[in-house]
């Protein structure tokens, strides 16, 4: 069967245009290729939280002449509150559905009642955010419902629910017998994030729990009740690993259709271009870190080195707690070799935060300004040096203060003044709500950002983007600009971040408890030699891990120093060149064709 050209897609995520984590980077990565094949028949519906689509959602007016502008109108009179716009994208502007969650017209308390009716899942104890979850379905469900009845009878609908957040309505739908293929993609499973963190030995012990135990213990019966219900009555159920492929047999009860790898949208470079855009971003890097840390002291930022790491706070799965531990150790052995190195390491993770720190906030321009000053200082004072040697005669260099105007000196002096700063440079760029664990570990460890510690930390509280950018650059450039990414997950299906890092030419460390990590191993056997260093999460403790991470920071510094050279990542004639959407989208394509096949009524042959 061949899809009709009139087939109409929906893609239904918590994540469109709201970023909580790798699910917004597989979304606006896939969409230029789904675009490609499906132009106008195609939508993104999300949830609607007005300060984060304000930058990069454009709003259009709703007409009535498709069945998706006249059910939205119809919606509209009975009160819900529905976007409808381009989300504008670099490369292209799908046309995305956003529903107020937050809805007076949602009875809660029926949608729970039904639930638990249907399905047996108990959402009594459920948090603030899987109410706002709950109520989204709703809408969603009523939008898909009454678009089936605007539809002609022949028009194909398909709805893809990306992880559990997406999908509470999809088990409603299948009980009405919408006529709709649907399609359900676990990211990730619920007791998974909650298990492996927390349950020593996890990926091991998986066959051996009591599941509805656990979700309880947890507090999460109703997201994991979601999660497997979707699972089990979609018509097509497909997950990105195949570690994550295991957890879903065991914990939502069925094997996945399909393990689709995660594509992203390649641009190909020479090792020549991505040096290059390593240079320019380093030192946009630099500016950034000079006005941070030069007002209290000074270090060779010739010989700093830029580390990170990202992702949404999940301190043990992603990893956060070992790259602590291991920028711990490695502090020591710095110390120890004395060899005027610094190091710092960004940590970029969105937390709860009052505002941003006007030092954080001031760092570029405030360096910047010193530059221009230092600048307009020596385009004065060149030809008057010259100008007062040729007169005088002598070989003497005159007196500086007595060939700048008044002017120029009050200039310096203030902003000198307001250069210099006794405190130290603060770990944290915002003022956060709460200390968390990285902020106590920084604390314990004597992490504070001073003069004699060769290890330095920004804790960057939001996620890097261009518009609100503390560094002036978007995510892509910043990663471009560092010497070498960390990711030693314990728990992730996929990660984009590391996979972002090598493909942008930044060397990663990667866990073999990830996906990629995975994906890594066993498809590229020279992977250390292309800069994709493989870190053993699976067969050794976390303090192994932790001393391995440290050895690996400190042989890549080493020979940063002795080779004088900067290592750069290099995915070409890798597998990793075969993830990319155009390869990877047609896989979905065969998902929503069997989808397609499934939701058809059986028909009797006799
Ligand atoms: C979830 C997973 C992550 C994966 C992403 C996209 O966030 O935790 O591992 O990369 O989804 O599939």
């Amino acid at each position: 069967m061949v899809l009709k050209l009139n087939t109409i897609l929906f893609e239904v995520a918590w994540e469109i245009c709201n970023q909580v984590g790798g699910i917004y980077t597989f979304i606006k990565s896939k969409i230029p290729a789904v675009m490609d094949a499906r132009e106008d028949n195609y939508y993104l519906l999300g949830p609607y939280f007005p300060n984060n689509s304000k930058l990069d959602f454009k709003a259009v007016t709703v007409t009535g002449d498709c069945p998706a502008g006249k059910t939205i109108l119809l919606m509209r009179e009975m009160g819900y509150e529905i976007h409808l716009g381009y989300w504008l994208l670099e490369s292209t502007r799908p046309l995305v559905i956003l529903f107020n969650p937050d809805s007076p017209l949602i009875e809660l308390n029926k949608v729970k009642a039904k639930l638990w009716h249907d399905h047996q899942i108990s959402s009594l104890r459920a948090d603030a955010l899987t109410d706002q979850v709950l109520a989204f379905g709703e809408i969603v469900r009523i939008f898909l419902t009454t678009l089936r009845k605007f539809s002609n009878d022949d028009q194909d609908l398909i709805a893809h629910f990306h992880e559990w957040m997406s999908a509470s309505c999809l088990p409603q739908l299948h009980e009405d017998k919408i006529k709709i293929a649907t399609i359900f993609t676990a990211h990730a499973t619920v007791l998974g994030r909650y298990l492996a963190p927390n349950e020593y030995d996890f990926y091991n012990k998986l066959h051996t729990y009591n599941i509805q135990e656990k979700a309880a213990h947890y507090n999460v019966e109703a997201p994991a009740g979601i999660e497997r219900a979707a699972a089990l009555h979609a018509n097509v159920f497909t997950t990105v690993s195949q570690q994550c492929a295991a957890e879903c047999e065991i914990f939502l009860g069925r094997y996945p259709d399909s393990i689709i790898a995660n594509g992203l949208s390649l641009k190909q470079r020479s090792s020549h271009e991505s040096f290059a855009q390593h240079q320019k971003y380093r030192s946009m890097i630099d500016e950034f870190v000079k006005g941070l840390f030069f007002p209290g002291y000074h270090f060779d930022i010739r010989k700093t080195l830029y580390l990170f790491t990202s992702g949404r706070y999940e301190y043990k799965n992603k990893g956060f707690d070992i790259t602590l531990k291991a920028i711990e150790q490695l502090n020591e052995k710095l110390r120890e070799a004395d060899a005027g190195i610094t190091v710092i390491l960004f940590i970029v993770s969105p937390r709860p935060h009052h505002s941003v720190k006007a030092d954080a906030f001031e760092a570029r321009s405030r360096y910047q300004h010193m530059q221009k000053l230092c600048r307009k200082i020596s385009s004065k004072l060149g030809p008057r040096i010259y100008a007062s040697v040729t007169h005088d005669g002598g070989s003497a260099l005159p007196d500086i203060n007595k060939l700048l105007d008044d002017e120029l000196i009050q200039a310096w002096k203030s902003t000198v003044a307001g250069f210099k700063q006794k405190q130290l440079p603060a770990l944290a760029t915002h003022h956060l709500i709460n200390e968390d664990e990285i902020t106590g570990f920084c604390r314990q460890a004597g992490f504070d950002n001073s003069k004699n510690s060769a290890v330095k930390v920004v804790y960057h509280n939001e996620f890097i983007e261009r518009a609100t950018s503390l560094l002036g650059m978007d995510y892509a450039e910043f990663v471009s600009g560092c010497h070498l990414g960390i990711f030693p997950d314990l728990y992730q299906p996929w990660g984009y971040a590391p996979m972002e890092s090598v493909v942008l030419g930044t060397p990663a460390i990667v866990s073999n408890h990830s996906g990629f990590g995975q994906f890594i191993q066993t498809n590229i056997p020279d992977h250390e030699d292309k800069e994709m260093h493989i870190l053993d999460r699976k067969f050794q403790s976390d303090e192994g891990a932790a001393y391995q991470l440290s050895e690996m920071l400190y042989n890549f510094i080493q020979n940063f120093i002795n080779n004088q050279f900067i290592p750069r990542s290099n995915i070409k004639n890798t597998a990793v060149e075969k993830l990319c959407w155009s390869e990877i989208e047609p896989r979905y394509e065969e998902s929503y064709n069997l989808a397609m096949v499934r939701s058809q009524p059986a028909t009797s042959l006799y």
